[in-house]
């Protein structure tokens, strides 16, 4: 098979993650999840106490991703892996903020592309389609009903020993992708040659298999 890039978007908790990296295993692909960037630039400014200068967050920032034979795809923030920490809900209810920051989101696109350079990368995020990889071999764009990624996300957090609350997290799902569809710089929008998945209702196997199937029409 010729080396591919493949771009997946859409909004939180529509299992964009968990269908990336079974696609990237079954592919021999690299998964790189770009929220996990913006998270650790979050964890980051949080422990700055909310500083508003985002141009010197950034200078003062070495980000990269290694990859762990068991644990996966893993980031290295200023010398310290802090993978483990990007999914509590101090984060979560920052991030959309922070990554629309404009010195935050050149920083983050600018490694994405160079990741991508060498091509047999699936990417998942919100402007990957759009903006980072407009030339992917394949764009998707994955959504569900809010109803059905709380009730995903909670489980997931479950597993993560975090607590959660499913009418909280229609909330904050909810409130994220209106601020993610509506920040000034690259918001989430589906690209215009991105295929539409709803998983509603659907399996994480059928999504997967949906999927593979568009990719070998394409190679
Ligand atoms: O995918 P995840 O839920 O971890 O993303 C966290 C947040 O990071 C999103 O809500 C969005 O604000 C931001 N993000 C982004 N662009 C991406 C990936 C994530 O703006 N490519």
């Amino acid at each position: 098979m010729k080396r591919i890039n493949i771009a997946l978007d859409g909004p939180a908790a529509a299992g964009k993650s968990t269908i990336a990296k079974l696609i990237a295993a079954k592919l021999s692909m690299i998964y790189v999840d770009t929220g996990a960037m913006y998270r650790a630039i979050t964890y980051k400014y949080l422990q700055k106490q909310k500083t508003e200068d985002f141009n010197q967050l950034i200078d003062t920032s070495e980000l990269s991703l290694t990859y762990d034979e068991t644990k996966g795809q893993r980031v290295i923030l200023d010398n310290q892996d802090v993978t483990d920490y990007l999914r509590e809900n101090n984060v979560t209810s920052n991030v959309s903020y922070v990554a629309s920051k404009e010195p935050v989101r050149t920083f983050a696109v600018k490694k994405q592309k160079e990741l991508a350079a060498q091509k047999g990368i699936v990417m998942d995020g919100r402007d990957i389609g759009t903006v980072v990889l407009p030339d992917a071999d394949l764009k998707v764009y994955m959504i569900a009903s809010v109803e059905e990624r709380a009730i995903r996300r909670q489980k997931d957090n479950e597993e993560r020993g975090i607590e959660s609350n499913v009418e909280q997290l229609k909330q904050e799902i909810a409130d994220r992708d209106h601020y993610d569809m509506n920040r000034e710089i690259s918001p989430l929008k589906k690209a215009d040659d991105a295929v539409t998945i709803d998983t509603t209702g659907k399996s994480i196997e059928e999504v997967t298999e949906e999927i593979l199937s568009l990719v070998s029409d394409i190679s």
